[in-house]
């Protein structure tokens, strides 16, 4: 039993639909979430950068006492999931491996999709890891940038919960001009007659619908935090790590962004609850 909180961290608002995920598993759990919006995005960034990012967050969770660190963003676990596992002394978590066992586990066609940053992309991770894991995998990339832009625009402009953005007749993101972008982006995975698609950006679970529409019913889309979240709750299980349930979860938000108002409504729609705890870190 451990009651200190999980630490997690994105380049922005993606790595809350991991947050939210671990949440509604865990829900007894504790969270620090840290956002470094001023930063976003990475993707287009060099590795090199972004894996100063990743030491510098972690340096910074371990100081909050966290019990686990989530680096609850692929263009960050593509940069620095190797280096934040060998210098801290607690369980370092990334989104890519997660996602690609559970792309293992689905595809029959041993034919595998994923959209991802053009960083995570360029840094072959998933191709790597999904073969590692099944050599007979043949994997197809392609990075798909404007998709983050896409979350967060339809999210601004809808002010509706969730559950709405992500329904399947989501009226957010199923517009012609978000269709357009997405058939353009995904046709040529669609062509490669993939039958499973790693959704490896943190963000793109939000477009699901639209993802789904474009590629066909029959392509299965793995959410690379939703396969996060179940490693999570596997590794602390098996460290017997849990809270106990004897404090109250107790979730605190940080971002590096100015605008706290503007992290708190597209936050709070991806977390899913509202984001009352939130501070402002200087980095
Ligand atoms: N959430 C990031 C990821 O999973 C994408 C957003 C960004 O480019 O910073 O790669």
């Amino acid at each position: 039993m451990n009651n200190a909180p999980i630490g997690i961290f994105d380049s922005g608002f993606g790595g809350l639909t991991v947050a939210r995920a671990i949440h509604k598993r865990l829900p007894r759990e504790s969270l620090v979430f840290f956002g470094d919006t001023a930063r976003c995005p990475y993707g287009p960034r060099e590795l090199d950068e972004v894996r100063g990012f990743v030491r510098e967050i972690c340096s910074w969770l371990v100081t909050q006492n966290v019990k686990m660190i989530v680096i609850a963003c692929n263009t960050a676990t593509a940069a620095g999931l190797a280096l934040a596992q060998m210098e801290f002394n607690v369980p370092v978590v990334g989104v890519v491996e997660p996602g690609a066992r559970g792309a293992v586990r689905m595809t029959r066609n041993r034919r595998v999709g994923v959209i991802a940053t053009r960083a995570t992309v360029n840094s072959g991770i998933y191709s790597n890891t999904i073969r590692n894991l099944d050599a007979g995998v043949t994997v197809f990339s392609t990075a798909t940038p404007r998709f983050v832009e896409i979350v967060e625009d339809g999210i601004r402009k809808s002010n509706s919960p969730i559950e709405r953005l992500t329904a399947e007749a989501s009226d957010v993101y199923l517009r012609p001009a978000f269709q357009e972008i997405a058939r353009d982006y995904l046709d040529p995975i669609k062509k490669a007659d993939v039958d499973t698609l790693v959704l490896g950006c943190t963000h793109y679970p939000v477009l699901a619908p639209l993802i789904q529409q474009a590629v066909g019913e029959n392509v299965s889309l793995i959410s690379s935090s939703e396969e996060t979240a179940k490693e999570v709750v596997e590794t602390l299980t098996y460290r017997d790590h849990l809270a106990d349930g004897s404090l109250p979860a107790h979730n605190v938000f940080f971002t590096t962004g100015k605008d706290l108002d503007d992290f708190r409504q597209i936050g709070g729609h991806i977390f899913g609850e509202p984001i009352d705890e939130l501070e402002y870190v200087d980095v």
